[in-house]
């Protein structure tokens, strides 16, 4: 027997064809964010579709108040290392704020580095007046998922953290930006923050998937901040991230435990006398 036969078999490796593939046999999507190796494995062994490297990461991991502050090389880095941790989960790399809005040419070069580093998407907020852009990646050969409703690199404009498109007229709007992505040749468009049924028509209407986040049941595929769902931002959480487990609470009593027993002297066992 040839030793090549006895090795596991390689796990597939998910492309983003695959996501509008999945849409079209009803298969929901499963993606969450990831920003570095660790997590990555874990979340790939868990079976999930796509890890997003989400610029997230700035309020997550880095502890500022919006999202903005963060950098290119910021995003580079937690790319590189979740590129190290997962070989079949899709990684979506968040472009960050300023990083693809000042022009084509630049958004192409970032877009090009995130690649480099391990990417194999960029996702980037905005409809219509980012559907050049997204034309251009793809002629290059960036595939890009889009990002629609609340677009927290434009909570200064909009005024916070809060549900968007509310109105009619903020609703067909938002249609017809998703409907301008589509065209512009995004894979997946994220949808966060809008009323469920308006996530119901605009996934009716496109052949490409939507993923939602506080968006309602209907879209192809959901997203979460992993450590929203693993229980460990606490009152940070946003209220529609269902947690699945308390980590931040385990986290808290073995840190106690373990200060108790290194001040009681009970950690490390005393050596036994021989
Ligand atoms: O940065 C991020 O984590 C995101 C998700 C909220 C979709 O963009």
């Amino acid at each position: 027997m040839n030793v090549n036969e006895m090795k596991p078999a390689e796990p597939k490796k998910i492309w983003p064809q695959q996501l509008i593939d999945m849409k079209q046999r009803g298969e929901k999507i499963a993606m969450l964010t990831a920003y570095d190796a660790l997590m990555a494995r874990l979340l790939e062994q868990a079976g999930i579709d796509v890890l997003l490297v989400g610029d997230s990461l700035g309020m997550v991991l880095l502890g500022y108040a919006t999202t903005l502050p963060v950098t290119l090389e910021d995003m580079i880095h937690h790319t590189r290392a979740v590129s190290r941790g997962a070989r079949r989960a899709l990684i979506v790399a968040d472009m960050p704020f300023l990083s693809y809005q000042v022009s084509v040419p630049e958004a192409i070069r970032n877009a090009g580095r995130l690649m480099q580093e391990g990417a194999n998407s960029v996702k980037i907020e905005g409809g219509r007046h980012m559907a050049e852009t997204v034309a251009r990646l793809v002629e290059v050969g960036i595939p890009v998922m889009g990002h629609l409703g609340l677009n927290p690199q434009s909570v200064n404009q909009t005024g916070g953290f809060r549900k968007q498109a509310r109105t009619k007229e903020d609703a067909r709007r938002l249609i017809e930006d998703a409907h301008a992505l589509e065209q512009a040749g995004a894979y997946s468009i994220v949808l966060e923050s809008i009323p469920e049924d308006l996530a119901r028509d605009v996934t009716a209407e496109l052949r490409i998937p939507t993923i939602g986040i506080g968006a309602g049941p209907d879209c192809d595929g959901q997203v979460l901040v992993c450590y929203d769902a693993l229980g460990m931002t606490g009152d940070a959480a946003p209220s529609f991230a269902k947690r699945y487990a308390q980590l931040g609470a385990e986290i808290i009593a073995s840190a106690r435990r373990y200060a108790e027993e290194v001040r009681e002297g009970g950690f490390p066992a005393q050596r036994r006398a021989s």
